[in-house]
């Protein structure tokens, strides 16, 4: 009996009692490799003794402090360092308690700043189908799950919903990369139009899509026509790297690697790894400017922003990512990985795609390659891929829905930076066995390998 309103009324959960390193430990004693981070958040693992030093000393020093009265220099000092690792022209951090609150600040960040500016008659985002921003109202609005969205659409502002960048599914034949990149930047412009480009606050977007459509890579140019279409019509650009970012691709921020600095870059995640509960929007200079020039504020606020024991603990986390060099191990583990993947799953009759970039990995699964057909959403079967990783010891995030949040099967893994290559190995192992038993619950061939 639980007490609990768990996320499933149905299934009853293991107990953790002990996690170091790579490895969760439940009450049975049972161990689980985390080659997901969670949900891509213990990007350090667990029990990290500098973080955890860190958090004893903060708490010893200044546990709380509320913003309206003060502020302390663990946040000072993360902004500090969070801004001088962050995008040319980026200023200040506005420091919440996870992602789904940091999405609600920068929405709330760019209205503001058009309003600030004289453009009150901006009061419309854009965002994509396929994407995940969070669950509290205004991110779901701006999210693009069906799934997650359906019940709740009528309490949601009105968003207008471009296509995803899914390579593996919407290039065309005869198109390349670049040109299927352009094609979309084409519809965002038909978007805007429609819309009115003198209407548009933002267009919100994940660099590299997580959850719900596992590791989607953008095609090269793509962000960067972004970029310059809403530059062109005065639009912001909201990157969303609460699961992709502080690291987690091999570069801190996602965005470097395309070459494109937003106004407004969300991150969350990776940024505590979590060992406190920490989210924050970095705003580029002439966006904060005008709320100088202007109320003198950013009108919002919740009682735990800016959280000391947050704050010290992520400030821990970023400086030992940099003090051990693990945006390079990303890169190595991460190129490791990916090799790991192919030879074990690259010609499985069921694995339609693999992608991903640097410790961010998404496996889609097809019931047939040739015509990329999903599996019946009836079977479930990232469901059951989740089960038999867990019976083997291993926690993978897999996740249905992946074409259009009802079709389509894929698995995300998002293991710590700190991940060996004997550990990917057994996660490889273990992954490729979940599957195939997977598989062959729904009575799906798995032959030949
Ligand atoms: C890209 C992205 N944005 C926002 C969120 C919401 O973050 P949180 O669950 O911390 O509220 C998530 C969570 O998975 C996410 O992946």
């Amino acid at each position: 009996m639980t007490h609990i309103l768990h996320r499933s009324l149905r299934h009853s959960l293991p107990v953790a009692v002990a996690a170091e390193g790579v490895t969760l430990v439940d009450a049975q004693g049972r161990r689980y490799i985390d080659a997901s981070g969670g949900a891509a958040v213990s990007c350090l693992g667990h029990g990290h003794p500098d973080v955890i030093a860190a958090m004893h000393a903060q708490i010893d020093r200044v546990a709380y402090a509320h913003t309206s009265f003060f502020t302390t220099e663990v946040a000072e000092q993360l902004a500090d360092t969070l801004v001088a690792g962050a995008p040319a022209g980026t200023s200040h951090a506005y420091f919440v308690s996870g992602g789904s609150e940091a999405v609600e600040a920068a929405l709330k960040m760019a209205r503001q700043y058009f309003v600030e500016i004289g453009q009150p008659e901006r009061s419309h985002f854009i965002a994509r189908r396929q994407s995940y921003h969070g669950n509290t109202l205004g991110a779901l609005a701006v999210g693009g799950n069906e799934w997650r969205r359906r019940q709740f659409a009528p309490l949601l502002i009105s968003v207008t919903h471009v296509s995803p960048c899914y390579e593996y599914r919407e290039r065309q034949a005869g198109e390349t990369a670049e040109q299927y990149g352009q094609r979309l930047v084409q519809e965002l412009g038909a978007a805007i139009d429609k819309v009115g480009g003198d209407r548009v606050i933002a267009f919100v977007a994940e660099t590299v899509v997580g959850a719900t459509a596992g590791a989607l890579v953008p095609v090269p140019g793509y962000l960067r026509g972004v970029r310059e279409l809403c530059s062109r019509h005065g639009i912001l650009l909201i990157l969303d790297e609460v699961m992709c970012g502080m690291g987690r691709t091999g570069s801190l921020h996602a965005c470097e690697q395309e070459g494109v600095a937003p106004d407004l870059l969300v991150v969350a995640k990776g940024l505590g790894g979590g060992y406190q509960p920490i989210g924050a929007v970095l705003a580029q200079s002439h966006i904060v400017d005008a709320f100088e020039r202007g109320s003198g504020l950013f009108q919002h606020g919740h009682t735990y922003i800016g959280h000391p024991v947050a704050c010290a603990a992520a400030l821990a986390v970023q400086q030992v990512i940099r003090r051990d060099g693990l945006l390079d191990a990303v890169r190595r583990q991460g190129e490791g990985l990916a090799a790991r993947l192919r030879a074990t799953l690259g010609d499985h009759p069921h694995v339609g795609d693999l992608r991903g970039r640097g410790l961010f990995r998404g496996i889609e699964l097809v019931a047939d390659r040739a015509s990329k057909a999903p599996f019946d959403p009836a079977l479930r079967l990232h469901a059951r891929i989740k089960a038999q990783a867990m019976a083997r010891g291993l926690m993978v995030y897999p996740m249905g829905g992946t074409i259009d949040g009802q079709r389509g099967d894929h698995v995300l893994l998002a293991p710590p930076f700190i991940v060996s290559d004997s550990d990917l190995d057994a996660i490889v192992e273990r992954l490729a066995a979940a599957i195939d038993a997977a598989l062959a619950e729904t009575g799906a061939t798995t032959k030949p390998r």
